[in-house]
């Protein structure tokens, strides 16, 4: 066999040989080299090299050669490269000194195991030599922040304690426990009635909170279906499902990583998910759907429900174990009609909103007007009062609303005895009576299914969806 002119005959000869040169060739072109061994220490730096020295504060090279690179080298990921043993062809690594193009390569010996990695500046100065590369990247980076920053505002709560309106002691009472809520990082529980402020005090402990720059994300357990719970909270694996879920998604509890979670109408919760709800609570981790890594948050939760957790456990129908994980800083707010000392400041407040949404100018109310509002019991509390007072002024042009604007829009029975026989007292608007019956119809389904959607959708003939979006729009009407 001849071997071809120059070359030597045995491949070991021929890679050692290949090896050199192409070490050679990188060594002209590079415009530095450094090794660092397997403890991530510099071990030498060409004489190329020595002139990013000053950039990087360093006068001699002793003082350089011998430390920990990271030590050294700001942002370098030549300890990645050793322990991944993978190698990091090009990449942009910017520190103090400047941005170059870099390169990384692991170093093994005879028995493959890594000994240390090789590091190439391969371009300083790139923003010279690879002009357009880099504006792309400068454009695409400052996009990122941007969208980065926008996210963040949007999912920057609206509300503070001072939206929460109220002086009366029960209130100052609920203030006091929600500041010390915020300063302290634990699980909340907010129980109430429907429209006692609930919401807007998770919105409030959050922007108290120290994660009040971080994300503050919302799960309506009533809302999202049984089936599509679980990926809404841990997530969904790339490639798990075909079709529209193919690239993976992230859940709430990815996405309020750093901020807070609220878990609202958590009495909803199906048994199910309460054991892995508990596992994520304790752990901080979870993994998604169709995956076997484990994922690790930083998540403050804040739960509320308007209905008897503790009769839920007793029925077991909520786990004791997520009760007492849950129940950590209980807060209970009072419902409207035991404070209604609140009532004139809360109408006030709720009128001034109207006006500014509606741009009509604000309306005031007469005192017989307060008095009867004072009066009414208020099962939908501060929503409803909300309600009541938008109908108020939409069918009134007064501008100060007296007891008799609101007569027809109180529900309750007749506040005063018919003298004219001919118009019945129970002879309303069509849409309202529609609106009531469905209502109350609803209730009674929920009362007798101990609140389950499910059975109270079946009893009422119509499916879960429908339940669930005839409940939204009444809550929305809720008067
Ligand atoms: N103390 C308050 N001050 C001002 N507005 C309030 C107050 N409490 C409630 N509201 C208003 O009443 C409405 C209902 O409040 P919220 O949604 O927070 O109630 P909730 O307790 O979460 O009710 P649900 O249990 O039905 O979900 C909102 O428009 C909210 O801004
Ligand atoms: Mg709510």
């Amino acid at each position: 066999m001849t071997a071809p002119a120059g070359l030597p005959l045995e491949s070991d000869a021929i890679v050692k040989l290949a090896a050199r040169s192409m070490f050679e060739l990188f060594s002209n072109l590079a415009q530095g080299m450094m090794l660092v061994d397997r403890a991530g220490r510099v071990v030498w730096i060409n004489e190329a090299y020595k002139k990013f020295l000053p950039a990087l504060g360093f006068d001699r090279v002793e003082d350089f050669v011998g430390r920990p690179v990271e030590e050294v080298v700001p942002n370098t990921l030549m300890r990645h490269v050793i322990e991944s043993g993978k190698p990091i062809l090009v990449d942009l690594l910017s520190n103090k000194a400047g941005t170059f193009v870099v390169s990384r390569i692991p170093l093994r010996d005879e028995a493959g195991e890594v000994i240390g990695a090789l590091g190439m500046v391969l371009f300083d100065h790139p923003e010279t030599t690879l002009q357009p590369l880099i504006a792309k990247f400068a454009t695409l980076q400052r996009d990122l922040d941007e969208a980065r920053k926008a996210l963040a505002q949007q999912r920057r709560t609206k509300y503070t304690l001072a939206s929460f309106i109220g002086s009366s002691p029960a209130v100052l009472e609920v203030k006091r426990q929600a500041r010390r809520a915020a300063q302290s990082g634990a699980t909340v529980l907010l129980l109430g009635e429907t429209g006692t402020g609930k919401e807007l005090l998770a919105h409030a402990i959050h922007a108290g909170s120290a994660r009040a720059e971080r994300p503050f994300i919302s799960v309506n357990l009533a809302a999202v279906p049984e089936t599509l719970l679980e990926s809404e909270f841990f997530g969904v694996a790339p490639g798990a499902y075909t079709g529209a879920e193919r690239k993976g998604r992230d859940g709430k509890f990815r996405l309020a990583d750093g901020g807070t979670l609220f878990l609202d109408e958590i009495g909803d919760m199906p048994l199910a998910l309460q054991a892995k709800l508990l596992r994520a609570l304790q752990e901080q981790e979870f993994e998604p759907l169709g995956s076997n890594k484990v994922i690790k948050v930083d998540v403050r939760v804040i739960a509320a429900t308007s209905r008897d957790l503790r009769k839920l456990v007793a029925e077991e129908r909520f786990r004791e174990d997520l009760y007492y994980r849950l129940n950590v800083l209980p807060i209970r707010l009072p419902a409207l009609r035991e404070r209604i000392a609140d009532l004139e400041a809360l109408a006030e407040n709720l009128l001034e909103s109207i006006a500014i949404r509606t741009g009509m100018p604000q309306r005031e109310l007469a005192p017989s007007a307060l008095a009867a509002l004072a009066a009414y019991r208020w099962p939908g509390n501060v929503r409803e009062l909300r309600n009541v007072l938008e109908q108020a002024a939409m069918l009134t042009d007064n501008q100060r609303l007296s007891e008799a604007d609101f007569a027809a829009i109180l529900p309750g029975p007749p506040t005063a005895p018919v003298e004219d026989d001919s118009a019945p007292q129970s002879l309303r608007p069509l849409p309202q009576l529609i609106a009531e019956i469905e209502r109350n119809s609803i209730e009674s389904a929920l009362a007798a299914t101990r609140g389950n959607k499910a059975s109270a959708a079946k009893l009422l003939g119509i499916s879960r969806a429908t339940l669930y979006e005839r409940l939204a729009t009444l809550k929305r009407l809720s008067a």
